[in-house]
């Protein structure tokens, strides 16, 4: 059996590589397209085939790894001793990791209090020099481009093309798993680096023939953090889905190229539309991710209410990361545990037997 050794080797005649490039990978990649066929069946009619692709099964529990294997990779390759990003959390794990496995200095900016703790954790434990703004992601990314302006510091954010050329591969492993390109493909937005790394990865592969199609890329924002969708920076946003809590992101420009030149959309869901599909995924379909990757899951039932999708046609929802991460918030959600005694006529009784 052929051992899986990450993106940059398993795509390099597709990547920015070359023989001096070193390779900093824990094999991220090659992650789980499953169909949601209770979801499909329960919730949408059976009118259409829902895939998920788990990117919560990377090594740091994100999609970020794809892009940070890359970014870290160049990095190394470029001498530079120390990294930094702004991030929501999931950035800013996937950057400690791989700075780790590097053995470069690792900085990142988080907004203070507004990074769900398994993310924390994961920058911390890395050795990442953790710095909290009091303020918002958007102003980080602000102090982190000054930084990287005035100081030999390599930036590990999506402005970083590595980032997204890395990040492209995913679809690579969509058309490479379903034959073909997807009709829609249903994502997150936040800083709007994924989705432009998706649509670059499909029209990689349309324009070497691996595909004759092309998907209606959809992208959804948080309703109260959507600047695309309002056409004008939030100053203030605010969900629960933290990730993608982001008033003016970065890669706007080409996210609305991605949605225009596919004949897709971008639209905004709810927090309770959000929490929604976060419980079904996980009790329909028992894939946990976190509450900002449901939001593509969500927007699929939006719109099949709204009579979107032509039926019989097929739907790639990326989870883009592991729900452990934000454990307060699945505890929120749903009902506690029962606390009993050591007495089995009391548990009996709750059991209804
Ligand atoms: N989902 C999750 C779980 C994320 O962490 C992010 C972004 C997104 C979706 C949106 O992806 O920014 O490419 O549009 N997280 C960044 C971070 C901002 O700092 O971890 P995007």
């Amino acid at each position: 059996m052929k051992r899986w050794s990450g993106i940059i080797a398993e795509y390099k005649e597709f990547l920015p590589i070359n023989q001096n490039t070193p390779i900093i990978t824990l094999q991220e990649g090659n992650t789980p397209l499953i169909e949601a066929c209770n979801i499909s069946e329960k919730l949408l009619n059976n009118k259409i085939k829902v895939y998920l692709k788990l990117e919560g099964c990377n090594p740091t529990g994100s999609f970020k790894d794809r892009g940070m294997t890359l970014a870290i990779s160049k990095a190394k390759e470029s001498d530079a001793k120390v990294v930094i990003c702004a991030s929501t959390g999931n950035t800013s794990a996937s950057a400690a990791a791989y700075s780790a496995r590097a053995g470069l200095a690792c900085v990142v900016l988080i907004p203070n209090g507004a990074i769900a703790l398994g993310k924390l954790a994961q920058a911390l434990i890395h050795g990442a020099k953790v710095i909290a703004i009091e303020g918002s992601f958007d102003d980080a990314l602000k102090m982190v481009q000054l930084l990287a302006s005035q100081y030999p510091i390599t930036i590990v954010n999506s402005s970083n093309i590595f980032r997204i050329e890395g990040q492209k591969t995913a679809a690579y492993e969509i058309v490479d798993a379903l034959g073909t390109a997807p009709d829609y493909h249903f994502i997150p937005v936040g800083n709007a680096g994924n989705i432009t790394a998706y649509w670059k990865g499909y029209m990689d592969y349309f324009n070497l023939k691996q595909c004759s199609s092309l998907p209606k890329m959809c992208g959804f924002q948080a309703a109260q953090s959507a600047p695309i969708v309002e056409k004008k920076i939030i100053e203030h946003p605010e969900t629960i889905a933290t990730a993608i809590k982001i008033g003016n992101p970065f890669s706007w420009k080409s996210a609305e190229h991605a949605r225009d030149a596919s004949g897709g959309i971008i639209e905004s869901v709810t927090d309770e539309e959000i929490l929604y599909a976060y419980e079904m995924l996980a009790q329909l379909e028992g894939v946990f991710c976190e509450p900002a990757s449901a939001a593509s899951v969500a927007g699929v039932i939006k719109k099949n209410k709204e009579n979107y999708f032509r039926s019989e046609c097929n739907v790639v929802c990326t989870l883009t990361g592991q729900g452990l991460k934000d454990p307060d918030r699945a505890v929120m959600r749903v009902s506690k545990p029962i606390v009993l005694k050591p007495e089995l006529n009391s548990i009996i009784k709750v059991l209804n037997l």
